[in-house]
């Protein structure tokens, strides 16, 4: 393996990458992808702590969700991507380091605090939802790498696998396992149609794998400035929903004329949203035309191989991990 140091992140098939997770995750991750040894890993386990009752529907979204990176231009040559469910030594690791975590420390962290109130309706009363910051070390720390790209949501658990690693290094006075820096990931610059944060759940995304056809109704409805009745009235570029769309997708030197004729009424929503209907077409049929190249055993070629590669790093970690404690039988 080249010199580049290495990094690792995850993402939990839930379903279909929209543009949130593009500008919000994908992004860096492309980014990253030349400069770094890259990791980036199906977290299937980690779906199961929510959706334990209905596994099944995780299933179909795992190779949706490689076939979403790869069409994003994540690079499977570049890249060592896989599913961390076929990593059996991922669930031996958490196991080990489940014994040094103190129960404390997993009460205490916010996002269980949080998301048992988000989840109420689910009963996620679980040690694998508790333990899900575990589990999460125990990705991580399996390729020993320099840093972990990650949203701020994130950065509790990050912290919590640092304090793992060190306990576990002093417990069997050990320099093996790393303390991963952050690579923290902006906040997200793209809101939902409707302003809100993009989520399928609120119907407010547009999605990396649908039609233009289909995406067109869905601009025409986008919320603009709210002040601006009549085209006639001046709009302000700021609070209006399209702009950061613009910003991200439209040709950089077609924004001055967009703002100044936003605020000078000389341009109408209809106008705008035009633009931004051809600017998305030039951005998402790239990723189509490469979706499309991308059928099922392709999609398995590239999970089997990564597959290979991670399992292998993991092995040796795992033979590692076990002479440290003594159970090198
Ligand atoms: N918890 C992460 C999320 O919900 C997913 C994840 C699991 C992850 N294991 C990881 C991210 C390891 C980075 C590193 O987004």
């Amino acid at each position: 393996m080249s010199e580049k140091k290495r990094i690792l992140s995850g993402m939990r098939p839930t379903g279909p990458l929209h543009l949130g997770h593009y500008f919000g995750v994908i992004a860096n991750w492309l980014k990253l992808q030349d400069e770094y040894n890259c990791f980036f890993f199906v977290a299937d386990w980690h779906a199961l702590t929510s959706e334990y009752a209905d596994p099944w529907k995780i299933k179909g979204f795992v190779p949706g969700l490689v076939r979403d990176w790869v069409s994003s231009g994540i690079d499977p040559e570049k890249c060592v991507i896989f599913q961390q469910s076929v990593i059996k030594e991922h669930a031996e690791l958490n196991l080990l380091l489940s014994m040094v975590t103190p129960l404390g420390w997993l009460e205490r962290n916010p996002t269980y605090k949080e998301q048992r109130e988000q989840l109420a309706a689910k009963d996620i009363n679980t040690i694998g939802f508790l333990g899900y910051p575990v589990l999460q070390a125990a990705d991580i720390l399996m390729y020993l790498p320099e840093a972990v790209p990650v949203g701020k949501d994130q950065l509790p658990h990050l912290e919590l696998n640092r304090e793992i690693a060190r306990r576990f290094n002093h417990l069997y006075n050990t320099d093996l396992l790393p303390e991963p820096k952050d690579l923290l990931t902006e906040d997200a610059k793209l809101p939902g149609l409707d302003g809100r944060k993009m989520s399928k759940s609120y119907g407010n995304s547009i999605g990396l794998s649908e039609s233009l056809e289909d995406i067109m109704p869905k601009v025409r409805g986008m919320l603009t400035d709210q002040n601006r009745l009549r085209k006639s009235d001046p709009g302000d570029p700021k609070v209006c929903n399209l702009f950061p769309y613009h910003k991200l997708m439209t040709d950089p030197a077609k924004l001055p004329e967009i703002e100044a004729g936003c605020r000078d009424a000389s341009w109408g929503c209809v106008d705008c949203k035009k633009v931004l209907m051809e600017s998305l077409e030039r951005f998402l049929t790239p990723m189509q035309e490469r979706r499309a190249k991308l059928d099922d055993d392709t999609v398995r070629d590239i999970l089997d191989a990564g597959n290979r590669k991670a399992r292998e790093f993991a092995q040796r970690t795992m033979a590692q991990v076990r002479e440290v404690i003594g159970f090198d039988f």
